[in-house]
């Protein structure tokens, strides 16, 4: 049955009515959302009308009801808007305005975006917010909290917000806040007594700040507190942890706290994970520690302990990552280690020992996957006994005085995933019985005395991405054979990147740092960040990713590289280096190769393409103009003839080009494209090559990256602040390129002097 016109007058007479006692209807309110939302929308696009990933597809303004709207949640009564989550969108341009127009507003995410400028006032006025992540954005300036009364989950961290903690948290209890995270801003001031009004709070999250003083209050209703990386000291005195602590993470790392570490830790019967790295705690462990039975991960690092390690260790069951490293004990590794049966990652580096390593039994333990005693002074061969830690996944003995050949019996490691042998006094060849390393995806021999010639076995390694073998003695022609190398590393980066939600010991920065090298390398941009975990980093390499923080699908490719700069190799270089197809990085320079550039190597994912002081000849070939991606090109210093290919121009990418010093080539140097970008400088002692007229300001190298500068410098900006989370991902590797040695970034700390 159709209404009748008067039934529709009396309708609209109702409506009216409840209008007017009420101010709103059941659709009326949900329409004024939705015109909220609309103007949320415009105000958004107003800032980027061409968003790339564009969040609003499906907000469709003809919609009586915007509660199906991608990222749009409801009330059950399908009358009001409730959620609002757009992260992860790309959102540019400053916070809207109008949130409180939302009134039942409980949830709003706007987090990983590039939101700039400050927090209005509007927001203030949602005095429903029971969440709201605004995290890994660029807001700044100061942000009172008043008014958000009903706040249960507040996330901040990753921006550039300002001002104490006293302002931010005017005098009120927020009585239901459980989870806060403000780290990676630009916060200072005390951490005082003022969270013990919190009795909800379980997560507190505040590192990478400025924060000073010393810490007072009790961690007793907390289950996670994190500060590290402020400038916080003073001592940790034992009414922190009250016989109530319940605390499961504790992460006071990087700091300047001093002292002993009070025995009354052991009240904190839940503890998983206890960071103390990078601080100046002193005097013996207590033996309490211990008692800790659920205690996984400790991190001692970087202190200055006493060598007296509490036997107590050897209790505690789920003790599995273990970081002594960086605390100057010397002499013998203490023998307390080899007791430790239940460890899998023992992290002894940068400690100055000697010897101690047959004595001390940790060749011994079965269950280690993870052995770092980099940086050390042990000398005499490599022992043989490893061939035995049949557990064995990754192997870091760098950076100490170890003499004689590589063992074969390392060859029997089968699930090794990256051994770093490099910086040593390493002689002999490299054995052959590497072969059956099947699992391995780095293999560090750089900066020894090897010599002889690349074994062709060392092709049956399908899984290696990562092979250093520069500053070396290595002679003769590469085989052929071994250009099969890395042919099937899926599976064992796969394996890796599960393995990453782990708990691992070799996640420094500082073993990053030293695989990419900081100048010259395409990956550069993952170094420029200070810290001191690069689970992150590490998470983004392993996935393919060649810049950090961004990394757009199209960036991804096999990053893979093969560095043999620096040694005696010669003869040619096979058309069968087109097998390496994750070959990103390519650096064969200061050898004494020779023969032509085979056009094969226009098939590989190249990044960077180094092969200066060689003696490559004939002409470059044409191909070179394929590899899209290519971003650094050095063919310097060899002989190469004929006319420069004009495909060369067409590498949109490349921000670093270097022909000098190559003779024989001759031609004219375009005036447009790729080419005309580069100075004078790459184009030195070639007496025929033809330069065209320009002028010096037309000469200017343009930026690696293909994103927009400023938007680049703003990441990199938020990114600055960057610190890790806790044991967030990845299981990492210890990496050399060529010979750069880099330096610990945070200068404040006491730093080994390290031997080239
Ligand atoms: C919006 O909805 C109307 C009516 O349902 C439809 O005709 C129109 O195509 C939709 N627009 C978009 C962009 O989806
Ligand atoms: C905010 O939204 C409400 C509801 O639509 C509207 O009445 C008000 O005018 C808006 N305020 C501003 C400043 O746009
Ligand atoms: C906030 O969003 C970020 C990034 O989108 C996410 O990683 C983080 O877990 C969220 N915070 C909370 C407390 O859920
Ligand atoms: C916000 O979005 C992020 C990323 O999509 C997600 O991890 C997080 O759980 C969401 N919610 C909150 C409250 O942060
Ligand atoms: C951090 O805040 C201080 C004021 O507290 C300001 O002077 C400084 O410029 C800020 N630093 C950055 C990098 O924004
Ligand atoms: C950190 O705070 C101290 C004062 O406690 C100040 O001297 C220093 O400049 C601040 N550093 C930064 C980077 O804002
Ligand atoms: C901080 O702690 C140190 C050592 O525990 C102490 O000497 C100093 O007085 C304390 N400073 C403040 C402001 O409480
Ligand atoms: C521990 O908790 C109990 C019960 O909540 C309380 O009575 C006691 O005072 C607390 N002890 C300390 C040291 O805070
Ligand atoms: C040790 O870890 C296991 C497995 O994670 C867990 O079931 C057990 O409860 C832990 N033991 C203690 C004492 O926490
Ligand atoms: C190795 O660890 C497992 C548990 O992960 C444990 O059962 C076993 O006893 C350990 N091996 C040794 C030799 O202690
Ligand atoms: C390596 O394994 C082979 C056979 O699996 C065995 O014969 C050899 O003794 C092992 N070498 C060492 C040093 O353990
Ligand atoms: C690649 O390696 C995996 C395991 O490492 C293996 O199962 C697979 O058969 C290999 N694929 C090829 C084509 O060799």
């Amino acid at each position: 049955m159709n209404p009748t016109a008067s039934d529709h007058h009396f309708l609209a007479a109702i409506f009216m009515f409840s209008w007017l006692i009420t101010g709103k209807t059941v659709s009326g309110d949900i329409e004024s959302d939705k015109q909220v939302l609309l103007n949320l929308k415009a105000h958004i696009l107003s800032w980027n009308p061409v968003m790339n990933e564009n969040p609003f597809t499906g907000w469709n303004s003809t919609d009586e009801f915007p509660c199906n709207w991608p990222g749009i949640s409801c009330n059950t009564r399908g009358n009001r808007v409730t959620a609002v989550d757009l992260s992860n969108k790309n959102i540019p341009g400053p916070l809207f305005r109008n949130f409180s127009g939302l009134p039942e507003l409980e949830h709003l995410n706007l987090s990983a975006n590039i939101i700039h400028g400050t927090i209005p006032d509007d927001l203030s006025k949602c005095r429903n917010l029971r969440a709201l992540n605004l995290s890994h954005n660029i807001i700044e300036g100061e942000f009172n909290l008043a008014g958000f009364d009903n706040l249960e989950l507040l996330d901040l961290s990753n921006n550039r917000i300002q001002g104490s903690l006293r302002l931010m948290f005017p005098a009120r209890s927020f009585r239901n806040l459980v989870v806060l995270k403000l780290s990676s801003n630009n916060l200072s001031g005390p951490v005082d007594d003022l969270f013990n009004l919190y009795r909800n709070l379980h997560s507190l999250d505040l590192g990478g700040n400025n924060f000073s003083g010393n810490l007072s209050f009790q961690f007793d209703r907390l289950l996670e507190f994190s500060v590290p990386t402020n400038n916080l000291g003073g001592e940790i005195p034992g009414w922190f942890f009250s016989e109530n602590c319940s605390l499961r993470r504790l992460d006071l790392s990087d700091n300047f706290f001093i002292g002993q570490i009070p025995k009354e830790i052991s009240n904190c019967k839940d503890l998983v994970s206890l960071d103390l790295y990078g601080n100046k705690f002193s005097g013996e462990i207590p033996p309490e520690v211990g008692s800790l039975s659920s205690l996984q991960s400790l991190l001692l690092g970087e202190n200055s302990f006493s060598r007296d390690v509490p036997e107590s260790l050897v209790e505690m069951s789920n003790l599995s990552l273990l970081d002594l490293s960086r605390n100057e004990f010397g002499g013998n590794v203490q023998e307390v280690f080899g007791r430790l049966h239940q460890v899998n990652s023992l992290v002894l580096n940068g400690n100055s020992y000697t010897g101690g390593l047959l004595s001390s039994g940790i060749l011994e333990l079965q269950n280690i996957s993870e052995l770092d005693l980099s940086d050390n002074d042990f000398s005499g061969p490599l022992p043989v006994e490893i061939s035995q830690m049949s557990n064995l996944k990754m192997l870091v003995l760098a950076d100490n005085q170890f003499t004689g050949s590589i063992p074969h019996g390392y060859g029997n490691l089968s699930r090794l995933q990256a051994l770093d042998l490099s910086f040593n006094n390493l002689s002999g060849s490299i054995p052959s019985s590497f072969r059956k390393l099947s699992s391995i995806l780095w293999l560090m021999f750089a900066n020894n005395s090897l010599t002889g010639e690349i074994p062709a076995e060392l092709g049956n390694c399908s899984s290696l991405l990562w092979l250093n073998l520069a500053n070396n003695q290595l002679s003769g022609a590469i085989p052929p054979e071994f250009f099969n190398v890395g042919s099937n590393a899926t599976a064992q980066l796969i394996l890796l990147n599960q393995v990453g939600q782990t708990a691992s010991g070799f996640s420094q920065c500082t073993n990053l740092r030293r695989w990419i090298p900081t100048t010259d390398s395409p990956l550069s941009s993952f170094t420029r960040f200070a810290g001191r975990r690069c689970e992150i980093k590490w998470d983004f390499l392993l996935k393919g990713c060649l810049s950090f923080p961004l990394c757009t699908p199209q960036e991804k490719s096999g990053p893979g590289y093969l560095q043999l700069r620096g040694n005696k190799l010669s003869g040619g270089l096979p058309p069968e280096i087109s097998k390496m197809q994750n070959l990103g990085m390519l650096h064969l320079d200061d050898n004494a190769f020779y023969g032509q550039l085979p056009p094969q190597i226009g098939s590989l994912p190249l990044l960077a393409l180094q092969v200066s002081k060689n003696m490559f000849s004939g002409e470059i070939p044409e191909e070179i103009g394929t590899l899209k991606r290519l971003r650094i090109l050095d063919l310097s210093y060899n002989n190469f003839s004929g006319e420069l290919p004009g495909s060369l121009s067409s590498l949109t990418e490349l921000y670093k080009f270097n022909i000098s010093y190559n003779p024989y080539l001759s031609g004219r140097i375009p005036s447009t494209g790729q080419l005309a970008t580069f100075s004078q400088s790459s184009f030195l002692g070639n007496p025929l090559l033809e330069f065209p007229f320009w002028t010096e300001e037309g000469r200017t190298s343009s930026p690696p990256v293909g994103e927009p500068k400023e938007l680049l410098d703003r990441f990199l900006f938020a990114f600055s602040f960057s610190y890790p989370f806790f044991f967030v991902s990845s299981f990492l590797g210890f990496l050399f390129l060529g010979n750069e040695k880099i330096s610990p970034l945070k200068t404040k700390r006491k730093s080994k002097t390290r031997r080239m």
